[in-house]
């Protein structure tokens, strides 16, 4: 898989030989998989000249009970110097949350603060399911046809995520809440300008999703789409409403290439994406600002299956080919963790998220599936 929206310069790679990385694992499953995924970030290291510096830092829950800041500002720091951010998923189950003080939790202490720190507005989601491995999709073999290959971008820092929030009482003492879904025409600009740049080098093909039968904010949103479209005339565009959307992903998805949509939808139909693929262990994800990215798994931390060693590592590993690729520039890279994470399955082995009824010799622990990537990329030699 290639992606092309790249924030390094083109040379980067030419004039770089150590890329500084900030290692945030997070909560639950999170320092497994992380572990899995340096694992193999190191593995290419020494197959060639780059230095991969990589420092761990606290973020999450963890850092919450270990400082009372769920986003420290050593982390903080390490961040803004860092050349690049993988990030584990963060989170604890909702009685651990309940120990934490709402503004310190880390989805609200830790997460949004640093998708605002880095205005990582672009949020790539790959919905990607090689020919060799639509057998994992609960889709009908029929509908998955020769596979899944979509790219999702998600807007990741407006909309109801970022508004004002409100509680109280109105005046007969009823309680309520309220939540703003708010956008303005540079915002939905910049990520639109991504959309169509992304949809330029792929299919050219571009499904602009939204609700404007109901939502103000998407009436905007679409007379944007259709003023940047002037500048692309190559590009087909195609406004779908969000819930049927849904409902297309799941009857055809191979009528879609490159999606965009804003932050909420993109949250909700990022996660049917993994739902189609079989299992959310299959999605990584890039999340770009015009400077600075970060790489996260886009599913949680998994606290009932934390400590394990049965979590699937393949969305952290994927994180770090979207890293190589994205941020540095380093596509041959990129490609050899993606030809040998597909070959892991295309060999037979499965992670415990797909295994079925596969026998117990075929299901790979964590730290067995980043052996055999790394074993992999041995051979090939990256
Ligand atoms: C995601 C996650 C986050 C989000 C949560 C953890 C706040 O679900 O990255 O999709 O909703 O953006
Ligand atoms: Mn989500």
């Amino acid at each position: 898989m290639q992606i092309t929206m790249q924030i390094a310069p083109p040379n980067w790679k030419k004039i770089m030989s150590s890329f500084k990385i900030a290692i945030l694992s997070g909560d639950g499953i999170g320092p497994e998989i992380s572990k899995q995924a340096v694992r193999v970030l190191k593995s290419l290291e020494k197959k060639n000249s780059h230095v991969f510096e990589c420092q761990e830092l606290e973020f999450g829950a963890n850092a919450y009970f270990a400082n009372g800041k769920s986003f420290p500002n050593d982390t903080k720091r390490a961040c803004d110097d860092a050349d690049a951010i993988l990030k584990g998923p963060i989170g604890l189950s909702h009685y651990e949350s309940e120990k934490i003080p709402l503004e310190e939790r880390p989805e609200r202490g830790a997460l949004l603060p640093l998708r605002r720190r880095l205005n990582t507005y672009a949020n790539f989601r790959p919905i990607l399911l090689p020919k060799s491995m639509t057998h994992f999709s609960p889709l009908k073999s029929k509908v998955v046809g020769e596979g899944i290959d979509i790219i999702m971008i998600r807007e990741l820092i407006g909309g109801l995520y970022f508004g004002v929030k409100e509680r109280g009482k109105n005046i007969n003492g009823v309680r309520y809440a309220k939540e703003t879904l708010e956008y303005d025409e540079q915002q939905i600009r910049q990520i639109l300008i991504v959309a169509f740049e992304q949809a330029m080098k792929r299919k050219k093909l571009l499904h602009n999703i939204h609700k404007n039968n109901v939502l103000v904010s998407s009436v905007l949103w679409n007379e944007i789409c259709d003023e940047i479209s002037q500048d692309y005339p190559a590009v087909t565009v195609v406004h779908m409403l969000v819930d049927a959307a849904a409902t297309h992903l799941c009857l055809n998805p191979s009528q879609f290439d490159v999606m965009v949509m804003e932050n909420m939808f993109g949250d909700i139909l990022s996660d049917q994406g993994g739902g189609i693929l079989g299992s959310l262990g299959l999605m990584p994800s890039a999340c770009l600002g015009h400077d600075k990215a970060y790489y996260e798994p886009s599913h949680g931390s998994a606290p009932d299956i934390a400590g394990q060693n049965i979590a699937n590592p393949y969305s952290m590993i994927g994180s770090v080919a979207l890293m190589l690729e994205m941020s540095f520039g380093l596509i041959s890279e990129a490609k050899t963790i993606w030809n040998a994470m597909h070959s892991i399955f295309d060999d037979g082995f499965v992670t415990h998220d797909l295994a079925e009824d596969n026998i117990d010799s075929a299901i790979l622990s964590t730290s067995q599936f980043g052996d055999k990537v790394i074993e992999k990329i041995k051979i090939v030699g990256a």
